[in-house]
C-alpha cells in the first residue's frame, strides 16, 4: 500500500538506514494480519478522484487548493466520508472542510510556539491520522516518520498523501513496541495523547528516549490531574468513558518520571483544559464526544466523578 524506496533513500546513510531496509517485510507481514474493514477503506481511497494540490498551506492550517469542478468535489468528498470517523485535523482538501471530532489545530498552537523544527528529523508516536505530521512540515522539519497500528489512520493519512506524493512524510501502521530497540536516530520525538493509554508509562518514556540521538528533544503530551510529585490519578474503571486510561499524573510527577528516565532539562510548557468546542461530534465523527463524556451538571467532572480531561506538554532532552 506504500512504497517505501523513498523513505529508505532519504534515511540512507543516518543512523536508520538498517531499521529502514527492514520495514518492507515488516509491513508486509503486518499487512497479513491487518483490519478486516481494510478493503472498504481501500475501495474508498481508490474512490479518490485525480486530483493536483496547485497551492499547499501546512503553517497556518492544512489546505491543498487546486482546480475541482463541482462534481468532482462531490465525489472526493464521499471518498472521504468512506474513512469516517475522522478524528484529528481539521483538512481544508480543495475546498472540503473535513470538520474533525478535534480541534487538532488548537493543540498544535498550544505545542509549536515552543520548538524549533527546522531541519529535524522527527518520529511522531501515535501519529493518528497524521495531522500533526503535515504541520510538522510546515514547521521547516526536514522529514517526518508517524507510526500508529490503527489501521483507519493509516488510510487517512494516505488520502492526503494521495494529493502530497512528494513531500517526505511517512505513516507506517506500526506500535512503539514493533520498532527496534536503540534506534537512536531521531532529533525530535513527539508522543501526543499516548502516555495515559500505557500501563507502564516509564517503560513508554524509555522507549521514546531509546529513539532519540544524543541531544535529541521529546515533545510529551498527556492527561494530567492537579497535585504535587507523588499525586498520580489511578482510575477505578472507566475515565471520560475510556477503557484504556492507565495513569494520570500530576505535572510535578510527570517531571519526575521524565528525570527519572534519565531525561534532562524537563520543563511544562502548556497546561490546558478542554473544552466542549475542541472535541466535539461533527458529520465527520458522529459518535459520543466530550460532551457526553463530562458531568451534564459540572462540566469540571467527567460522567465518573473524576477531574474533567486537562493536558500538559512537556520538554525533555536526552543527554
Ligand atoms: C489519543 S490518540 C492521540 C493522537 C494524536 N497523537 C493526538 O495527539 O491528537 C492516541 C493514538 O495512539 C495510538 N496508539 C495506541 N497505542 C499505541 C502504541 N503502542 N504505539 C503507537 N501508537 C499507539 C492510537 O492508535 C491513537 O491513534
Amino acid at each position: 500500500m506504500i512504497d517505501l524506496q523513498p523513505l529508505a533513500r532519504r534515511l540512507a546513510g543516518t543512523p536508520l538506514a538498517a531499521w529502514a531496509d527492514t520495514l518492507p517485510t515488516q509491513l508486509d507481514e503486518r499487512l497479513t494480519r491487518s483490519h478486516g474493514d481494510l478493503q472498504r477503506w481501500q475501495a474508498a481511497l481508490q474512490a479518490l478522484p485525480a486530483l493536483t494540490a496547485e497551492r499547499i498551506e501546512l503553517g497556518e492550517q492544512v489546505q491543498l487548493a487546486g482546480a475541482c469542478d463541482d462534481a468532482t468535489r462531490a465525489a472526493l468528498r464521499q471518498a472521504l466520508l468512506g474513512l469516517s470517523p475522522w478524528r484529528k485535523g481539521p483538512f481544508d482538501v480543495f475546498g472540503v472542510h473535513v470538520d474533525t471530532e478535534w480541534r487538532s489545530d488548537w493543540k498544535w498552537q498550544r505545542v509549536a510556539p515552543h520548538l524549533d523544527l527546522t531541519g529535524r528529523r522527527i518520529l511522531d508516536v501515535g501519529c493518528g491520522n497524521g495531522y500533526y505530521m503535515w504541520r510538522m512540515l510546515g514547521a521547516g522539519a526536514d522529514c517526518v516518520v508517524g507510526i500508529d497500528p490503527n489501521w483507519l489512520f493509516f488510510c487517512q493519512f494516505l488520502a492526503l498523501r494521495r494529493y502530497l506524493p512528494e513531500l517526505p512524510a511517512w505513516h507506517l501502521p506500526l506500535a512503539l513496541e514493533d520498532l527496534p530497540e536503540k534506534l537512536e536516530g531521531f532529533d525530535t520525538v513527539f508522543s501526543m495523547g499516548v502516555l495515559y493509554h500505557r500501563r507502564s508509562p516509564i517503560d513508554h518514556l524509555l522507549a521514546l528516549k531509546d529513539c532519540l540521538r544524543r541531544g535529541g528533544e521529546l515533545l510529551l503530551e498527556t492527561l494530567v490531574v492537579e497535585g504535587d510529585a507523588s499525586t498520580v490519578l489511578v482510575p477505578e474503571d472507566r475515565y471520560a468513558q475510556m477503557r484504556n486510561v492507565w495513569f494520570l499524573p500530576s505535572v510535578a510527577a510527570l517531571e519526575l518520571w521524565l528525570r527519572r528516565a534519565g531525561f534532562v532539562e524537563v520543563r511544562c510548557v502548556d497546561v490546558a483544559v478542554t473544552s466542549v468546542e475542541e472535541q466535539r461530534a461533527t458529520e465527520w465523527m458522529k459518535f459520543q464526544s466530550l460532551p457526553d463524556f463530562l458531568d451534564p451538571a459540572d462540566h469540571g467532572k467527567t460522567v465518573e466523578g473524576l477531574p474533567a480531561p486537562t493536558r500538559a506538554t512537556l520538554l525533555a532532552r536526552k543527554p
